[in-house]
């Protein structure tokens, strides 16, 4: 069963961000949102085939995080017959592609969205990675693949430890994640090519390569991308600059997407899908007003915002504390009511720093309110 078929729409989902979306973002906003679907970072297939420990921990997650899917990144269709294997003994729910990455040390490889300009090589990408999809289903062993006797051994160590071992074998749907275009907007041709190799979704961020993250998302063409796409068996979830459900329901009125991703108004919101329910209530009857962004009181954004440090330090491995001051900051965001406290967290050196500021802030607030 392809579970995309199975999630209410219009989907509303979490975005893949590296360096962001690691096992305790996703831990902690499934938590808090739930959002309809997450998806790892972005992994590189010849990482995961080397077993290369830092690589692999990317694909680390947990049953609450379900659905989950793996996004991978590379170039060699091979790789991706083998990778589909890896990923169906991990569990997963899905395989998405990576085909936007704007990155130089990816894009220029040929990898990410440098596949724009290659839509021979992407087709046979998918291709190769739905047959390795088949394989795995039909009972294909992992170590029949042509990876390295210790990947072997690596994978089947983490599949039993994420429980992942005894889970029946499913064909796992291959996504793809892109842009609309390379150097300028070609949502008709690109579109029209992933389309023939009938994945299972198509997500579209409304930027091409060449703008990197600058502009507006144009969701004009993301709108042509799902007139593209309607009637087929393929899905379509347009992304870029959605910061509040209002932006949400908008959008959705407005173009045929069949769902969304959230990147960004996620950052430090992991209450952003709180509002999946009324945001599907809102866009099945235009008369319903879009609801407002979930409210969430101090008290309950410093506990989330602790927590997830927690988790953080408790999973991240060798990995040092300071990549959390990015969450921290963005929890504060928009507190100016606590003068002084974002700059602090952005400084914070370990866990116990997090609790000490966290709790002068409560204390405070509640002396303030009393
Ligand atoms: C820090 C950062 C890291 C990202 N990493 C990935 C990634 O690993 N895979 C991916 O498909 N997109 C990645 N993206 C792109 C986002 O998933 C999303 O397409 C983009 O930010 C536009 O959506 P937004 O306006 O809602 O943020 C990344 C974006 C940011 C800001």
């Amino acid at each position: 069963m392809n579970f995309w078929r199975t999630l209410p729409q219009p989907i509303v989902g979490l975005s893949p961000m590296d360096g962001v979306t690691d096992a305790a973002c996703r831990r902690i906003t499934a938590r808090y949102g739930p959002p309809d679907v997450m998806m790892t970072e972005f992994t590189h297939v010849e990482g995961i085939s080397r077993a290369i420990p830092s690589v692999l921990r990317h694909l680390e997650y947990d049953a609450g995080e379900r659905p989950i899917v793996a996004q991978v990144f590379g170039s060699e269709p091979e790789a991706f017959h083998r990778i589909a294997h890896v990923v169906g003994a991990l569990g997963f729910d899905g395989l998405d592609i990576n085909m936007g990455c704007p990155d130089k040390n990816v894009a220029a490889h040929g990898c990410g969205a440098g596949l724009i300009k290659t839509p021979d090589l992407a087709q046979a990408i998918v291709r190769a990675a739905q047959a390795g999809a088949r394989d795995w289903a039909d009972g294909r062993p992992l170590s029949d693949v042509g990876l390295p006797e210790e990947t072997v051994e690596a994978v089947t160590r983490m599949a039993r430890r994420l429980g992942a071992a005894d889970r029946p074998r499913r064909l796992l749907p291959v996504s793809v994640k892109t842009r609309l275009g390379y150097d300028r907007v070609a949502v008709e041709s690109w579109i029209g090519r992933l389309l023939e190799t009938e994945p299972a979704v198509i997500s579209i961020h409304g930027r091409t390569h060449a703008q990197r993250y600058q502009g507006e998302a144009d969701w004009d063409a993301i709108g042509r991308a799902a007139g593209i796409v309607r009637g087929t068996g393929t899905l379509l979830l347009g992304n870029g600059d959605l910061g509040s459900p209002a932006d949400v329901v908008r959008r959705v009125r407005r173009y045929p997407v069949h769902g969304v991703l959230i990147g960004r108004g996620a950052l430090g919101n992991p209450w952003f899908f709180r509002a999946n329910a009324a945001i599907r209530a809102a866009c099945a009857d235009p008369t319903t007003p879009p609801p407002d962004p979930p409210r969430v009181e101090l008290a309950e954004r410093w506990r989330v915002a602790l927590e997830h440090a927690a988790l953080f330090d408790r999973l991240r491995g060798p990995i040092p504390f300071t990549v959390m001051r990015k969450h921290l900051g963005w929890y504060a965001k928009g507190r100016e009511d606590q003068p002084g406290i974002r700059a602090r967290l952005v400084q914070a050196r370990e866990l116990a720093d997090v609790e000490h500021l966290l709790a002068d802030s409560l204390a405070i607030e509640t002396a303030a309110c009393g």
